[in-house]
């Protein structure tokens, strides 16, 4: 930061200091003035990465505001997309695709199914990704050395038109939503004790990315943590004639969202611990989970169907045929579209939500009121002061 900004900051923070909390106080500064986002994680954040690298996402994704299928894992927005409507960027076009690509403010490098660590399989066998963070982080250096290398005069016909200046980096915010995927692939191939013992190297190896990318010049992080992984329909189907406490009050499986628990309680430590290790970063930890879980247990409160009804797909009789999938009932092929309103669902297609559900986390994330610190995300660039 230009130390003029950094001594009006100052000025400012001392005005504010008495009367106010950490969140309100740094609420009052001036909206940080993004350059662009940088994305790194999973389904939840893959604006077209997995669809362009592998096989397209079909109709009925896309249905209810983009009115195609556009490479998400919903039926709309995505919280990402919430998010860079909340700072005033445009949507962020995925690194993978090639077509129509506008990276003047930034890039996605989430895929669906990607993981934080290699999970050592293809993603023809349990949907994972190839590329894990330290995949993704890897593109971004890679991505970040070429614009570098094409602003610079020794390309004097280079098309810069479509990217970012190079100065703008260090005031991008980088995003990063990552770790759904380690969980599943674990409660698959693990033991429960196994994936517990294994949290402290995952949570290392996200570390050691953010720590690469802060190498690369990033600045300010805004981190999720995980969501209630055990609460999703697409585990709780197979759920039959659960041990009494198996499930919580909500139908949700109990272990499974509490290793995604202590998953966070790591991930916000090491977090802490980031911030003294990367002195000028400001690092903003969101805990999504809190507000996930808040919404799966009050539904009818906020104008949703129980979280455990799924708006596309054909899931009836033990009969599973995934949104957008066709498959055979009792001699008829059947299509799994979808439902009429998705906007009283929670559940898109049985492991990510819909548009409306994003909606209603995005207005409970982003204004900062779960997050450490406190602050909304158009002001995520100043807390390391
Ligand atoms: C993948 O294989 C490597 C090398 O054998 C190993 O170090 C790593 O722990 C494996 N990853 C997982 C998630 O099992
Ligand atoms: C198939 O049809 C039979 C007889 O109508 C019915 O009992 C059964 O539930 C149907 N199965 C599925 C999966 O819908
Ligand atoms: C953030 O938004 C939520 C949901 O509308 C609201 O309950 C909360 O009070 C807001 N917090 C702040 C700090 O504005």
């Amino acid at each position: 930061m230009e130390s003029f900004v950094k001594v009006t900051v100052i000025w400012m923070l001392a005005l504010f200091i008495l009367e106010m909390t950490e969140g309100e106080k740094l609420g009052s500064l001036p909206r940080c003035s993004w350059a662009g986002i940088y994305n790194f994680g999973d389904s939840n954040s893959d604006t077209g990465g997995i669809s362009a690298a592998f096989i397209p996402v079909t109709s009925p994704y896309g249905m209810t505001f983009f009115k195609k299928p556009v490479g998400r894992l919903t039926d709309g927005r995505l919280l990402l997309d919430f998010l860079v409507e909340y700072i005033g960027l445009p949507y962020v076009s995925a690194y993978l695709d090639t077509i129509n690509t506008d990276y003047r403010h930034g890039a996605n490098f989430a895929t669906g199914g990607s993981t934080i660590r290699r999970q050592n399989e293809s993603i023809y066998q349990g949907g994972i990704s190839p590329f894990s963070l330290d995949i993704q982080t890897i593109q971004f250096t890679q991505f970040k050395a070429r614009i570098i290398d094409l602003w610079s005069s020794r390309h004097p016909a280079a098309d810069i038109s479509q990217l970012q200046r190079p100065d703008d980096f260090s005031k991008a915010l980088f995003t990063l939503d990552m770790g759904q995927n380690d969980l599943s692939a674990g409660f698959r191939t693990l033991g429960e004790q196994q994936l517990r013992a294994q949290l402290p190297d995952i949570i290392n190896d996200f570390a050691i990315s953010v720590q690469q990318l802060y190498g690369q010049g990033a600045r300010s992080f805004w981190i999720h943590n995980t969501g209630p992984v055990g609460c999703l329909p697409v585990t709780t189907f197979n759920v039959k004639n659960p041990k009494p406490g198996y499930l919580d009050q909500y139908g949700c499986i109990r272990y499974q969202n509490d290793i995604a628990m202590e998953f966070n309680k790591q991930l916000k430590a090491r977090v802490i611990k980031l911030r003294s290790e990367l002195a000028d970063a400001a690092i903003t930890y969101v805990d999504i989970y809190t507000a996930k879980y808040k919404l799966i247990s009050n539904t009818k409160k906020y104008g949703f169907k129980d979280h455990l009804k799924v708006c596309c797909g054909h899931h009836e009789n033990d009969v599973h045929i995934f949104c957008g999938k066709t498959g055979i009932v009792n001699g008829t092929k059947v299509f799994g579209g979808a439902c009429a309103n998705p906007e009283t669902y929670v559940s898109w297609d049985a492991v990510h939500m819909t548009e409306a559900a994003n909606r209603w986390v995005a207005n409970h994330v982003l204004n900062g009121s779960l997050s450490d610190p406190p602050i909304p995300a158009t002001h995520a660039c100043y807390n390391h002061l």
